[in-house]
């Protein structure tokens, strides 16, 4: 484990990775550390996976739906600075579909009103923003390697801790407190502790770690082959009629663990391309609408604009370039 977290580290530059079973938990861990506790509140998009709000019921928090930008499927910071109240305790901005949030500005707003920072980045390993790698920019950065992620370990995730502080915690967090690298069992076969705070089994196993470090070894080419293809999607299904390519702006990177287009007509565009034999999907719709969060909201203006069209075509680094040109001449043909 603690050689995969030494590989995360000097490969792709994140910022004292602790490697943990799932991303969900590197995101409950993440607000147990920022003292997120009962009746705080937690701003989230709604365009998420249900991880995202779940980790903040977790810690019997609320989670504070703020607006996306409809042309990324990112939380607008502008929207953050409406919700932020006196019980705000956390912001967790989600990297949809792989491409960076706005972090200068989610950063400035949380430095402003003493908030924690923890990004949602499941999406996106290997994606940058302003030249630093996502992983070393927020406080915490949750990432996830779940089964059908681009790096994955069968099951698992990491938790990136700017501050040494953070990071000693979530060391010993993660499994029940104890530290289990830095202390020696006694004579008696036990280690000596006395735990003051509630800890979890939330550490990867070393076994997830050796297939992470398998996988690790191909991951830049695996990673350029899904941007190149995006970049690819993007000159070819420019002036498609029905269908809106997203913002890409020139200083971020985007990971493309999904490729998001808005398309009118969804279901007709869903049904076409599996007639050709394409999968296309949405992977994630909005998650506020659960009745655990609330329900759906009606002051989130972009984000149902969004939901309204939204789809993910394959973007994957096991598509041959007769994949690629399928795909582009399949919704080149309309719907
Ligand atoms: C945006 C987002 N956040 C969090 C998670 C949770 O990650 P995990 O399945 O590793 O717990 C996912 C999983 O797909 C996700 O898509």
């Amino acid at each position: 484990m603690r050689e995969f977290e030494q590989a995360l580290s000097a490969r792709l530059g994140l910022v004292n990775p602790v490697a943990l079973n799932s991303g969900t938990s590197a995101l409950h861990l993440a607000l147990v550390l920022s003292s997120v506790g009962p009746g705080d509140e937690v701003i989230i998009p709604a365009q998420t996976f249900v991880a995202t709000g779940m980790a903040v019921l977790m810690q019997r928090a609320t989670p504070v739906f703020a607006d996306i930008d409809p042309m990324t499927g990112n939380v607008a910071p502008a929207c953050i600075a409406e919700r932020i109240g006196p019980r705000t305790k956390a912001v967790i901005p989600v990297h949809w579909a792989g491409y960076p949030c706005d972090m200068d500005e989610v950063n400035a707003l949380a430095a402003q009103h003493g908030l924690a920072v923890v990004e949602d980045a499941a999406h996106a390993l290997g994606a940058t923003y302003k030249g630093k790698p996502v992983g070393s920019i927020s406080r915490f950065t949750a990432f996830s390697f779940q089964a059908i992620k681009h790096l994955t370990t069968g099951d698992g995730g990491a938790l990136c801790c700017l501050e040494e502080a953070d990071a000693r915690a979530a060391f010993s967090r993660r499994w029940f407190g104890i530290d289990r690298a830095n202390s020696r069992p006694s004579i008696l076969g036990e280690r000596e502790y006395d735990l003051d705070a509630v800890g979890y089994k939330y550490h990867m196993n070393d076994l997830a770690a050796a297939v992470g470090l398998g996988n690790l070894e191909d991951f830049p080419q695996r990673l350029a082959r899904r941007q190149w293809i995006g970049s690819y999607y993007r000159k070819h299904l420019l002036n498609v009629p029905g269908l809106q390519l997203l913002r890409l702006d020139d200083d971020r990177t985007h990971a493309y663990w999904l490729f998001t287009v808005l398309v009118e007509r969804r279901k007709d565009f869903i049904r076409k391309l599996a007639e050709n034999g394409i999968p296309s999907s949405v992977v994630h719709l909005r998650i506020d609408h659960n009745s655990v969060f609330g329900g759906a909201r009606d002051d989130l203006p972009g984000q149902a604009a969004f939901n309204e069209c939204q789809v993910a075509i394959p973007v994957h680094d096991g598509l041959a370039d007769e994949d690629v040109e399928r795909v582009i001449a399949s919704i080149r043909g309309g719907w």
